[in-house]
């Protein structure tokens, strides 16, 4: 099974591709230092908005002859499925409607949507939003795979089981070829054609291990690597992007500088913010976000979390709720509520309307029905975790992380969901 369409090259503009995916156009970019020798006819697969490899004539038509059916049934049912609200009249309508139509809100139009919790109102707000997602950018969705290759971290994040102060936890460190492996089973068994490499901070893996590493997987494979291994220099992440990295996912985890400080000891929010941007100035397509539910947020700080994510324009927005983890300081702290987290996927599909958003692994913990509701909220991709299964148990960020299902179970729940919903992944941007 795929996850993503191949698509034809219709005409090249500089490093802009137009694609053409059953008569409709997408625009792809090629980046960094690719050398695919792309010309017009050839067929693709693009991911993030950028495109990852080139797929051979043959087995592009006969991947796009089992789509073909299915393109067009799955774009009818997210048709169906994301009209418009019926709103009774309420004081959020006007709001709604603005949003609907384009409009900037006005900081005390989020906080109203924000602090919202009147149930048929919070329908509508997840109605549009959901409706507002499929007129900007349709029934494309991503669905990524995550690698977390070492529990080992040099941080000491309150909030996170893998901090170092944690002793209760076994560490783990996946070697290359372990890493390759993975890699090799996610794509050629399961389809994926995006990947992201996780581990805490860990110096272990230097900045040339890694390099070979990306550079390893990218001889073998056409597909967008994620890396995402905290804060490291600028030269490390300039060489992976060099190697064929193009993707980094780094949060900023909260917009108040003084809870940043408290909550990751001996680190700034400035320092942080620099370093993801820089990263979106190397040319990575970039992933950030925030956490919700950190004590001592105030709704303020909350919308700043959404306002500063779109200020950073971000190719993909990664946000999740706080699970509290016994082994951390934060162990007492009060779970987020679905709809506190639904609101906030939807407020950011009204400020930052063509977004993609992510449905996060720690929301699914919230709820069983995690990924549909947040998928019906504005939000349009998902995460895999595809961690080999001795080591994925081990992963312990937050408590309830891992699944009981078997990998393939998971990833055909998820195909099915996806097809329910009408979501094609076709993952493109612009
Ligand atoms: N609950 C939810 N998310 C967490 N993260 C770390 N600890 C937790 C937790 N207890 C998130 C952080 C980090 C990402 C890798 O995991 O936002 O950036
Ligand atoms: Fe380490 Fe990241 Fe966890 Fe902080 S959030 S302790 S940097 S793994």
């Amino acid at each position: 099974m795929c996850y993503a369409i191949p698509g034809k090259i219709v005409s090249l503009d500089g490093n802009i591709a137009t694609i053409d995916y059953f008569g409709e156009y997408r625009k792809a970019q090629i980046i960094g230092n690719q050398n695919l020798g792309l010309k017009p006819g050839d067929y693709i697969y693009a991911q993030g908005g950028v495109i990852v490899g080139k797929v051979n004539k043959k087995q592009a038509l006969e991947t796009l002859e089992i789509w073909k059916k299915q393109f067009f049934e799955l774009k009818k049912i997210d048709e169906k499925l994301s009209e418009p609200a019926h709103m009774e009249k309420t004081d959020i309508v006007p709001i709604l409607k603005k949003a609907e139509q384009n409009y900037i809100l006005t900081f005390t139009e989020i906080k109203k949507i924000i602090e919202n919790t009147e149930k048929d109102s919070l329908q509508s707000i997840y109605q549009t939003a959901n409706s507002i997602r499929k007129n900007k950018i349709d029934n494309a969705c991503c669905v990524h795979g995550i690698i977390e290759f070492s529990n080992y971290c040099e941080s000491n994040c309150f909030y996170c089981g893998l901090r170092c102060a944690n002793k209760k936890i076994k560490r783990y460190r996946m070697n290359e070829n372990e890493i390759l492996d993975a890699v090799d089973y996610a794509v050629n068994e399961l389809g994926f054609k995006a990947l992201v490499l996780q581990s805490g901070e860990d110096s272990h893996y230097t900045d040339k291990m890694l390099v070979e590493l990306v550079k390893k997987i990218r001889e073998k494979h056409g597909i967008l690597i994620f890396i995402s291994i905290g804060e490291r220099s600028i030269e490390c992440y300039k060489q992976l992007y060099q190697a064929g990295a193009y993707g980094a996912l780094l949060r900023f985890e909260t917009s108040n500088k003084h809870i940043y400080s408290q909550i990751r000891p001996g680190k700034k929010l400035e320092n942080r913010l620099a370093l993801i941007k820089e990263l979106k100035k190397i040319g990575f397509v970039l992933a950030t976000g925030f956490l919700i539910g950190l004590p001592g947020e105030t709704t303020q700080d909350k919308i700043n979390n959404i306002l500063l994510t779109k200020n950073i324009n971000p190719d993909m927005y990664s946000f999740g709720p706080l699970i509290p983890h016994s082994e951390t300081p934060l162990s007492h702290s009060k779970k987020p509520s679905i709809s506190e987290v639904l609101k906030i996927i939807a407020v950011s599909r009204f400020v930052d309307n063509q977004s993609k958003i992510l449905v996060t692994t720690a929301l699914e913990t919230l709820d069983n029905n995690a990924r549909k509701l947040g998928l019906l909220s504005g939000a349009n991709s998902l995460m895999i975790d595809i961690t080999p299964e001795k080591y994925m148990q081990l992963y312990d960020i937050y408590p309830g992380k891992t699944k009981s299902s078997k990998l393939k179970e998971e990833i055909k729940n998820t195909i099915e969901l996806l097809h329910s919903l009408g979501r094609a992944p076709t993952d493109l941007g612009v």
